[in-house]
Parts: structure tokens; C-alpha cells; sequence
């Protein structure tokens, strides 16, 4: 890879096509009835919300959900038209921002629902969400009465309830006690609302592990996220899954300083390492700022298809490794994604810090440069991308795709 144009030897890959054929197979998979929601909340999971929004729609998404107010903002000042649902619940003060850009927004509190009526103007109604707690105990309507309380309200003319969804804690489980009884709450409280008379026309309650495993989840709509990127929601589903996902994002360095040291040399911060030989010592130049963190300490990355172990501690920037032999500075270190026969998958990563694989691309930070392909070729390049979502991105190279 050329990287003059990234202005440093530290990147992200995102093969677009991969993402395009992972969500047509879940289209296919889906009853045409059911609607696909693409959740393309926190840069949809560091692999670019925009990028990651246009290639959904173009295969076959119809709405798109976002965590923030500003995450959808960005999206609409981009030419997003299709419909996007904001899941974290917006401020009060801010509705009349959801309405001008036409945005449906998650409501489960009667307080929030009469301080927002103190501040919204004009006779365009709100689109809502209604957000159900049938286990997740985050955020949600837990209790009929709450629900109850909120009925005079939501049968006024400023607001239009579009849709009620609730969320999984344990989709990806392989015991389904738990996603049953919450699956079973959820279908109590739809036809405790259709009792009331209130016209709701999308129920949707299935992530990425309910869509791929309980069909009797589908309803109305989907809201899928990892699996669009090629994240199995466990090893159960990848064996049981009815779709073949290919993961779409690799990260990518080059040796930046490679030297000798003595045996007894130390290396890195607190003198955390220190050489039981003569040995081969490379500096790659990512680092904690990157989103390349500090309990990565004790993994491997890999250089000419071979793994090659963290020493030392991790620092802002930069990392250090060991090598068997001495490789030329500008030798091409492969973070995450394959080298010859070994690959290092976001799972592998996963285990080593005990998180979730979704957990290690939604933190590589703006420092580092996306660069896009489609069918093998470069179709867009983010250098640089600042916090403020009107300036971003800040520079960028576009080829559209055809
Ligand atoms: C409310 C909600 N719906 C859908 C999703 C997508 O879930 P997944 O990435 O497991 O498909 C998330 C992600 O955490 C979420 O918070």
C-alpha cells in the first residue's frame, strides 16, 4: 500500500463488498415483509457511518439506526434521505432539531415526553419509538402502568408512534431461557398496545444473534449491526447461521525503526521488557491513541505472515515487537486481518481483553486513516476526521461507486 497519501504508515481497510454481500444475504435470508434496519451507530462500529450508510442502502436496507443526535445529523447533512431512528434518547430541548431533519426518536418517559411538548413548536408531529425494558434493564418502559400514564399523551396529534421495540440481553446465548421470556414480554406488551387502540405499524425486538437464530423474532424489522460487518454474534451462530459473513475490516502498519539490542536491554515504558538474548527489536507506529490499546500487551501481530509477540508495554503512538531476523523498516505488519496462512481476527483480539469483537474497531480513533475498496479497488480515502460533525471529514479523496 502507498502510503503517501495517509500521511502515516498506520491504517484501517474496509472492503465494502463484503458488507454489501453480508446484508444481501440477510435480505434474502428475511421474509420480504421484514424490514432491515442497519445500525450504524458509533461510525458504525469505526468502520465509517457514512460509508457503512450508503453501502446498506444500496443493498437493499431501509432504515438506519444511529446511537446520538449528532450521528444522525451527520448523516442527513450528507445526503442521507432514508429513514433513521436515534436509539440513545435525544434531550427534550433538542426535538425540534429531530423534526426538522426528520429523524424518529426512542421515548420511554412520560417526564420526557411533557418537557418535550413545552419546547416543540410548529404543527409537524414527532416520530417515535417506543422502547420497551423486557430484561436488558437499560433503558425501557418496564411496567404497563409507565405505558399506561403515557397513552393520553401519545394519542395527541404532535406525535406520531411509528414504532415499539425492545432489546436483547442474551441473543447470543446458547441457553434461550432468558431471550424467551423476554421475547414472550415483548409479544404481551404489542398486544397489550393493540388493545388500546393505538396505531403502531413497526414492532421490531431482533439484533444480529435474534435475527440469525430465533426466526420468531423477525416482526416487523430487524436491527442488525456486527453481522453486516462480518461479526458472528457467538461461535454457536457461526456454526448455525444461515448466512456466510465475511469480515470487512483488516488494520495495517509498516515496521517504522528495527535494531538490534544486547541481552538484559530494556524496552518501553516502566522497563517492562527485558531481552533474554541478543535480539531483533521493531517499532511499529500505532498506538493507545489509535484505539491500539494497552491490555493488547502480551498479543502478536503479524509480519511476513508470521507471528511476531508485543513486548513491552503499548505507548500513545507507537509499539514495540521482537522479530526473529531482521526485516527492512517499511516491512508491511498486519494488526488485524490475514498475512500469508495466519490471520488475526477481531475475535482473537476479543479474547485477549475479554470483550466483545464489536468492541475493538468502534475504538480506533480518528488519527487513523479508513481506506475503502470495492471489488479490490480503492473507492475512498478519510485521512483525517475531526470530532465535530459539520467539519467532518476534513479531507478526503472520493470515487463514488458505480
Ligand atoms: C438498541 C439496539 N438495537 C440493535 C443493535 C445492534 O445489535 P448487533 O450489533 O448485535 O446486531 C444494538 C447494538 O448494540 C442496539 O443497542
Amino acid at each position: 500500500m502507498d502510503t503517501s497519501m495517509l500521511h502515516r504508515d498506520a491504517w484501517v481497510e474496509i472492503q465494502l463488498d463484503r458488507i454489501e454481500n453480508n446484508i444481501k444475504q440477510i435480505r434474502e435470508y428475511l421474509p420480504p415483509s421484514v424490514k432491515f434496519m442497519a445500525a450504524v451507530k458509533a461510525d458504525a462500529y469505526g468502520h465509517g457511518d457514512l460509508q457503512v450508510a450508503r453501502i446498506a442502502l444500496k443493498a437493499g436496507a431501509d432504515a438506519l439506526a444511529v446511537s446520538i443526535l449528532s450521528e444522525a445529523l451527520y448523516l442527513r447533512k450528507n445526503g442521507i434521505k432514508a429513514p433513521i431512528l436515534v436509539l440513545t434518547p435525544i434531550l427534550p430541548s433538542d426535538v425540534n432539531i429531530a423534526i426538522e431533519y426528520d429523524l424518529s426518536v426512542t421515548v420511554f418517559q412520560l417526564s420526557w415526553l411533557k418537557e418535550m411538548r413545552l419546547y416543540k413548536v410548529g404543527k409537524k408531529p414527532l416520530k417515535i419509538h417506543l422502547k420497551m425494558d423486557t430484561g436488558l434493564g437499560r433503558i425501557g418502559i418496564s411496567k404497563k402502568e409507565e405505558l399506561e400514564a403515557m397513552l393520553p399523551i401519545l394519542n395527541k396529534e404532535d406525535i406520531v408512534v411509528e414504532g415499539m421495540y425492545t432489546h436483547f440481553a442474551t441473543a447470543n446465548r446458547e441457553d434461550s431461557t432468558y431471550f424467551n421470556k423476554q421475547l414472550k414480554a415483548f409479544l404481551d406488551d404489542i398486544q397489550w398496545i393493540k388493545s388500546k387502540g393505538l396505531d403502531i405499524s413497526i414492532f421490531h425486538c431482533a439484533n444480529s444473534a435474534a435475527t440469525l437464530k430465533y426466526k420468531d423474532s423477525l416482526l416487523d424489522m430487524v436491527r442488525i449491526g456486527v453481522a453486516m460487518f462480518g461479526i458472528y454474534p457467538s461461535e454457536e451462530i457461526r456454526r448455525t447461521a444461515p448466512v456466510k459473513l465475511q469480515t470487512a475490516l483488516s488494520v495495517h502498519s509498516k515496521l517504522l525503526h528495527v535494531k538490534k539490542i544486547k541481552k538484559g536491554s530494556f524496552v518501553g515504558y516502566d522497563t517492562a521488557y527485558q531481552a533474554n538474548s541478543d535480539e531483533w527489536i521493531a517499532t511499529v507506529p500505532i498506538g493507545y491513541a489509535d484505539g491500539w490499546f494497552r491490555c493488547f500487551q502480551g498479543f502478536h501481530v503479524l509480519v511476513d505472515g508470521q507471528k511476531m509477540p508485543i513486548i513491552g508495554k503499548i505507548c500513545m503512538d507507537q509499539f514495540m515487537i521482537r522479530l526473529p531476523k531482521k526485516y527492512p523498516t517499511g516491512t508491511p505488519v498486519v494488526l488485524i486481518g490475514k498475512d500469508g496462512d495466519n490471520e488475526i481476527t477481531l475475535e482473537d483480539l476479543a479474547k485477549h481483553i475479554n470483550s466483545v469483537p464489536q468492541e475493538i474497531p468502534s475504538m480506533i480513533t480518528y488519527r487513523v486513516p479508513k481506506v475503502y475498496y470495492y471489488n479490490h479497488e480503492i473507492v475512498e480515502v478519510l485521512t483525517e476526521r475531526s470530532w465535530s460533525p459539520s467539519q467532518y471529514p476534513l479531507s478526503k479523496v472520493n470515487v463514488n461507486i458505480k
